[in-house]
């Protein structure tokens, strides 16, 4: 696990649009895994940006999300599918065809999931995988006491997460319950991964992340495990670490 520290979330942010666009360079075909919430937001603000600057294309790329509300249907304003099209796809070169999110309003979500870990094995895996974290140190939707090698399943939000979420929508009983998450297997299964943390708030988790022991209670210290993940924090997210 390689930590990158930089002063400020900007600059971390540059980093990470640097280190993603630098798999496009070499693989404009390539595979990304994606996550969304507020951290990601100034980053795919950056790659618009580089986009429009004729500096990143992804005309031959693909990607994946890491969730989707349960009970959301991709048009909901508060969907993860509406988030994507908004903050990135609507604005680069990206063939809708090729974004993939798995499907809220799904009739059968357990074959939803099964189809979507599916449609990722057959895309060849994913080359470089985006990943957050939350204050209680899940990744995607894992939440703590996820099984490490857990793939693309139902998972039922905490009340932590559903409070952290509540910003977005407009009644609180509206903040679903469950989602559909890749598996902490299935984002160790990928080529490459970059966390991106900024925040005090996210010292502890970080911290529990890097220096912890291996566990569920904190779903992202499995990637101690990843072969290639590298963590890019700001000072703030990194305050806890020895
Ligand atoms: C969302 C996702 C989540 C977020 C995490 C941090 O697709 O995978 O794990 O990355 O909850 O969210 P923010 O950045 O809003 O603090």
């Amino acid at each position: 696990m390689k930590v990158l520290i930089y002063d400020d979330a900007e600059r971390a942010v540059v980093s990470a649009a640097d280190q993603l666009v630098a798999v496009l360079e070499t693989k404009p075909d390539a595979v990304f895994g994606l996550a969304t919430g507020g951290t990601m937001l100034p980053l795919y603000q950056r790659l618009v940006e580089l986009h429009r600057d004729g500096r990143a294309s992804f005309g031959k790329a693909s990607t994946f999300n890491l969730d989707e509300y349960i009970g959301i249907a991709p048009d909901h304003a508060c969907s993860y599918h509406t988030y994507m099209r908004e903050v990135l796809f609507k604005h680069i070169d990206i063939d809708p065809s090729r974004t993939h999110l798995p499907r809220g309003d799904c009739a059968d979500c357990v074959a939803e999931a099964a189809r979507y870990e599916a449609l990722i094995a057959a895309s060849g895996g994913i080359d470089f995988q985006l990943v957050g974290i939350g204050q209680n140190g899940h990744i995607g939707f894992n939440e703590p006491t996820s099984s490490l090698s857990s793939l693309t399943r139902i998972k039922t939000l905490t009340e932590d997460t559903r409070r952290a979420n509540a910003r977005y929508f407009d009644n609180p009983e509206d903040i679903p319950k469950y989602a559909l998450t890749m598996g902490v297997g299935s984002i160790l299964a990928t080529r490459r991964c970059l966390l991106l943390a900024t925040g005090v708030t996210k010292a502890r988790a970080v911290a529990a992340m890097v220096e912890g022991p291996i566990s569920a209670a904190c779903p992202a210290s499995a990637l101690q495990l990843h072969p290639k993940a590298t963590i890019v924090l700001d000072r703030d997210a990194a305050a806890e670490l020895e």
